[in-house]
């Protein structure tokens, strides 16, 4: 049983009785819970960013200790509190919406899709500026991220589907299957320029998405024009460079394989590769995904929306952030460099046997639950 705080605290919320808790879906919906000390409500101390793969969830599978560290954000905690949190993952392929509901049901607790941050939602800031413009979108199946695409405002989003449906000749060894073809939107590529290719989910075709992506470098933006000199001081072009834009680095990721899997980072180093050997350079571009202080600056900027939805007040002084995470390279540097806490968990990417951690955590734990717990008792220590 945890040990009741001290009375400066507000009363516990009605939710922590024990018969609330066992409702099918725990609501997380409950005003953040105020430390009432001085005139002015205040915020718990802390918040969390929750990493997903490797610390909520193994692939399909959820891992236990997730569902009972919610709880304890849930108001079951020395503070008596309800502790804000989001969750930031490089992982991706679905829309916020659509997210949340799979992650409410999966972690059995209500989740919103303004406390989601995945690898691509940061694109919803940049969006307006190719709005209007063709942009090629790549990652997950058939059409799934075209209508994310879409959905953040993307109005002229194509897929390498489309391109290898316009002219199956771009790539040979692949015949669309009757699924890939349904998705497929019809256009005349010869006439399209392509001003930008935006890499929002782990791609299913490498082959097929890096001759494609090639193409479209290579000639600019018109699939299949001629081959121009990529370099961006090259004067003899009249199309600017095609912006390549990637948003997750993740060379691994752990799903519910023994070992780690590849993840969108080795596509990004399978099409340099290719990209190197063939033009002679690796070609610029723009990198979104933790560790990138875009994603966390981005998270942060979530993260205190959500808290000022709740407290309907402006957050002048955010709680401290502690970021829980199970990849030293994306999640520990990234929260390092941006000065948050964090905890490393030992249920994912990180494997102890392999020797310290390559970034080094405010602190290793065997999981979520003893993560959650030891940042709940370092604050109440402060
Ligand atoms: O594809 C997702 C993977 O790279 C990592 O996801 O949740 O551990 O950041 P996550
Ligand atoms: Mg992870």
């Amino acid at each position: 049983m945890i040990k009741r705080a001290p009375s400066m605290f507000v009363v516990r919320h009605a939710l922590s009785s024990p018969s609330a808790r066992c409702r099918s879906l725990r609501t997380h919906t409950s005003p953040v819970r105020y430390i009432q000390s001085s005139s002015r409500p205040r915020l718990p101390p802390l918040a969390f960013a929750f990493d997903i793969d490797g610390v909520l969830l193994r692939g399909p599978h959820t891992i236990p200790a997730a569902r009972r560290a919610l709880d304890m954000l849930n108001g079951v905690n020395p503070m008596g509190v309800t502790i804000p949190f989001i969750l930031l993952t490089n992982g991706g392929g679905l829309g916020e919406e659509a997210r949340r509901h799979k992650l409410s049901s999966q972690l059995g607790v209500e989740i919103h899709s303004n406390q989601i941050v995945q690898a691509h939602t940061i694109l919803k800031s940049v969006v307006h500026k190719y709005a209007d413009k063709p942009v090629l979108v790549l990652g997950g199946r058939n059409d799934e991220i075209r209508k994310v695409a879409e959905d953040y405002g993307f109005k002229h989003a194509y897929t390498t589907l489309d391109v290898l449906a316009w002219k199956p000749e771009v790539w040979p060894f692949h015949n669309l299957t009757p699924e890939e073809r349904a998705s497929v939107k019809p256009a005349d590529f010869s006439g399209i320029p392509i001003s930008a290719i935006f890499v929002f989910h782990d791609p299913r075709n490498w082959s097929l998405d890096i001759q494609v992506i090639l193409d479209v470098i290579r000639s600019r933006g018109i699939v299949g024009g001629p081959y121009l000199d990529p370099s961006p001081t090259s004067n003899q072009q009249s199309l600017p460079p095609v912006e390549l834009v990637l948003c997750n680095p993740d060379l691994l990721w752990k799903s519910d394989f023994p070992q780690p899997r590849l993840g969108q980072g080795a596509f990004r180093e399978a099409f340099q590769a290719v990209y190197q050997a063939v033009v002679g350079a690796r070609y610029p571009c723009v990198q979104y995904g933790k560790p990138t202080k875009a994603t966390y600056e981005f998270a942060e900027s979530v993260l205190r929306d959500r808290l000022e939805e709740f407290s309907g007040d402006r957050v002048d002084e955010m709680p401290r952030v502690y970021m829980i995470a199970d990849n030293p390279e994306s999640d520990i540097a990234g929260a390092n460099a941006a000065g948050w806490p964090s905890v490393l968990v030992k249920t994912g990417v990180y494997d102890p046997s392999r020797g310290p951690p390559t970034h080094t955590p405010s602190y290793i734990a065997e999981d979520v639950e003893e993560a959650v717990r030891w940042a709940i008792e370092r604050e109440m220590r402060k």
